[in-house]
């Protein structure tokens, strides 16, 4: 019986963490902590509130070309991750691996994608936080 409860208690908040949001200096501790650098940590927030709504589970609605965006910054199936069960394409991931609360690989494949295209390849930077104006207040994070 009270294995039972330890079970279903356990469950309880694996289910819940896997619904992780982010607050604002919450996830500015965090991006630190994966080693984003300070001189562009406001992008990197500002791109991440545009995109996910600093949500870790988030899967977007089906692309025009028919791919998904999935978690924190989502980061699309048709180039960066396989939408199956062996990790694959760019970032050698499975989508559901940038899904979780612990956000590491997703900073990992974040981090390439800005090596190769910069900012410029999240619709949420271009459209929301390419103005320094834009940008989030995170001067009491
Ligand atoms: C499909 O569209 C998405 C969103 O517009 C884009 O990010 C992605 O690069 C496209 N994928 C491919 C394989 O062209
Ligand atoms: C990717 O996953 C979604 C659900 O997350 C599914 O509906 C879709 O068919 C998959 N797309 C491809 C190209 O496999
Ligand atoms: C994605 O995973 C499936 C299922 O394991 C595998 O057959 C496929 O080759 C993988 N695709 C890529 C691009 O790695």
């Amino acid at each position: 019986m009270k294995t039972i409860y330890l079970v279903s208690f356990i469950a309880f908040f694996v289910a819940q963490s896997q619904a992780f949001k982010f607050t604002r200096c919450g996830l500015v501790r965090e991006l630190r902590r994966q080693g984003f650098p300070e001189d562009k940590m406001r992008d990197w927030v500002c791109l991440i509130e545009h995109e996910s709504g600093r949500r870790t589970n988030i899967v977007g609605p089906r692309n025009k070309n028919g791919s998904f965006d999935y978690g924190l910054f989502q980061i699309n199936d048709g180039l960066w991750c396989n939408n199956s069960t062996t990790p694959g394409k760019g970032c050698h991931v499975t989508c559901s691996e940038l899904l979780t609360d612990d956000i590491t690989k997703a900073c990992t494949c974040a981090k390439r994608i800005f090596k190769i295209q910069g900012f410029l390849a999240w619709y949420g930077w271009r459209n929301h936080c390419q103005h320094p104006g834009d940008l989030p207040d995170i001067s009491m994070c």
